[in-house]
């Protein structure tokens, strides 16, 4: 029998801020903080494309060339930021990352890959195929090198990578009423606990 991972407790409240907020677009950014080699915060905003299901795994795309990538290779810890501004909640997320790449050999999280490359736009295609993220804007000073061929919907490229985010401790604060509410979860080997605390 396979093992079905359980709904976390604070993923219907995230699907909940989804909802109400889908109205603005931008309410799918979330900032990402990663861990350098000397041991120095790293931060940015990346796109949520979703949850792995089953499961509670965040879904965030990159390209392998990113600094991320070699940062979460060494060290998988991050946090995630997310505020809603419509409902004026926050979460943070903390957690680990794997990272999905045309060499993982796991069926399923390649066919993950491949369906989250599936629904990308042609533009966010093509930045895959674009020259060294970071590297010398100088080196390509003809933007021809930007003038791609737009990728295939179907083959992802090699320097596409997928990114799952498993949380292992989530902070909800709510501003709207006085008090504020916050609540932190917390996973444990038995499953997840739940309190709350003083915002
Ligand atoms: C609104 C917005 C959305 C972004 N979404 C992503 C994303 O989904 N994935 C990503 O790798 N970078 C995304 N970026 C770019 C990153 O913020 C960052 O500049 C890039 O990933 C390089 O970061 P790194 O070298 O620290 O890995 C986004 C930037 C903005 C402003």
């Amino acid at each position: 029998m396979t093992d079905i991972p359980d709904l976390a407790p604070w993923r219907s409240l995230l699907a909940k801020a989804l909802h109400q907020n889908r109205s603005l677009v931008y309410s799918r950014y979330l900032q990402l903080a990663t861990v350098t080699a000397d041991r120095k915060p790293s931060n940015r905003t990346v796109v949520f494309r979703g949850f792995l299901n089953p499961g509670n795994r965040l879904q965030i795309i990159t390209d392998t060339r990113s600094e991320k990538i070699a940062q979460i290779a060494v060290n998988p810890h991050v946090e995630a930021c997310w505020y809603f501004p419509k409902t004026r909640v926050q979460f943070r997320l903390a957690g680990t990352i794997a990272i999905v790449t045309s060499t993982t050999t796991d069926e399923t999280l390649q066919a993950a890959r491949q369906t989250v490359w599936g629904k990308l736009s042609d533009n966010a295609r093509s930045g895959f195929a674009w020259p060294q993220p970071g590297a010398d804007r100088a080196d390509c000073a003809d933007s021809s090198a930007f003038d791609v061929e737009t990728p295939a919907p179907t083959m992802p490229l090699d320097k596409f990578a997928l990114l799952l985010l498993e949380p292992d401790r989530v902070d909800q604060l709510q501003l709207r009423g006085n008090p504020q509410q916050r609540q932190i979860f917390t996973r444990s080997a038995t499953g997840w606990e739940q309190r709350e605390v003083n915002p």
